[in-house]
């Protein structure tokens, strides 16, 4: 099976490239494709020729959004949209990645793919419109369009200056004095970028034999928590003795809205008996192995 990874040096793209560890890989980067260039995304795929192109390409910069809101839907909705036509012209299947964002939090219980999105911020409008061209384009064909959250992975996130909340967490271990403030009334579902990547993997090899498997998913670890709980499980587990304060949305004052509840409920993985992805806090504590492994220091 022939597979275009596109953003391939990226948080998530990296992990997708370890896992399917296939010689019939093709990884590009920015420099090789810029989705949001309708003509070179369809020349460039249709020059592999690929049974199936995964995009985890975007502008993810939620609040650098809100500033440059024609790069956000330049990537993240036409770029979504380019992806999808060129999968179309060479009929093979697409993978591509939102976000929890595109709810608004009123829910306050985990969200189902069946749920009404309501964005709130510009990022999560742009998203919402790549999702909206996927499944526009790709309505009769194979896709799978996979929302996800709080992505942490070994090789932080690329449009976050290869940050991740894990990293920016222990860095501020390192080199604050004083209190680490951390909003606490904005609950979601930490995902481990490899947990991710294994069950793509699985998605996109039952994809032959299953057609009826396609569509909408939510995955996500399992489990839930505030992104200050999230900050103690984090010390906890890395042995870090912090000053941990937890404080509101507004106390923190960010330049985008954020849903104050966006867990995803990995409803439809569930109703296929394949709901196996650990709680957040055990592949915290696999990432954090990983992280010693692999000697990363980035404080
Ligand atoms: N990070 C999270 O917490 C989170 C949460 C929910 C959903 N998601 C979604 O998950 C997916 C993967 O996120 P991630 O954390 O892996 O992001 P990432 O580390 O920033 O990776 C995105 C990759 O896309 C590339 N890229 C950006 N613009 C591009 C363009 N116009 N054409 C081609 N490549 C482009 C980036 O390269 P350059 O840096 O060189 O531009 C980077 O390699 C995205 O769809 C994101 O919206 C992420």
């Amino acid at each position: 099976m022939r597979i275009i990874l596109i953003g391939a040096d990226g948080q998530l793209g990296s992990d997708l490239a370890k896992v399917i560890a296939s010689r019939e890989l093709i990884s590009l980067t920015e420099g090789d494709l810029d989705i949001a260039n309708r003509d070179l995304t369809l020349k460039v795929i249709k020059k592999h020729s690929p049974d199936v192109v995964i995009n985890t390409a975007a502008y993810n910069d939620v609040d650098g959004c809100e500033d440059n809101e024609v790069r956000s839907f330049e990537v993240n909705s036409l770029g979504a949209k380019n992806v999808a036509l060129a999968c179309k012209d060479c009929g093979a299947a697409m993978v591509h990645f939102s976000t929890d964002y595109i709810f608004d939090g009123k829910k306050r219980e985990p969200y189902l793919e069946s749920d009404t999105p309501n964005p709130l911020s510009t990022y999560g409008f742009s998203k919402r419109a790549g999702e909206f061209y996927v499944q526009t384009v790709l309505a009769s064909e194979r896709y799978f369009l996979i929302r996800t959250s709080g992505l942490f992975g070994i090789a932080g996130c690329k449009g976050k200056g290869r940050n991740n909340f894990v990293e920016a967490m222990l860095n501020l271990a390192e080199k604050k004095k004083g209190e680490i403030k951390v909003i606490n009334d904005q609950i979601l579902s930490p995902t481990y970028t490899v947990d991710l990547a294994r069950k793509v993997k699985e998605l996109i090899s039952a994809d032959q034999e299953e057609p009826g498997k396609y569509g909408l998913y939510h995955i996500s670890n399992n489990g839930q928590c505030s992104w200050f709980e999230f900050a103690r499980k984090i010390f906890e587990l890395s042995g870090r003795k912090v000053n941990l304060k937890p404080i509101t949305t507004e106390e923190f004052g960010a330049r985008a809205e954020r849903p104050k509840y966006s867990v995803l409920r990995n409803y439809r993985l569930g109703e296929q008996g394949n709901d196996d992805l650990r709680p957040w806090s055990e592949a915290l504590e696999a990432y954090l192995e990983e992280r010693n492994e692999e000697g990363v220091s980035r404080v």
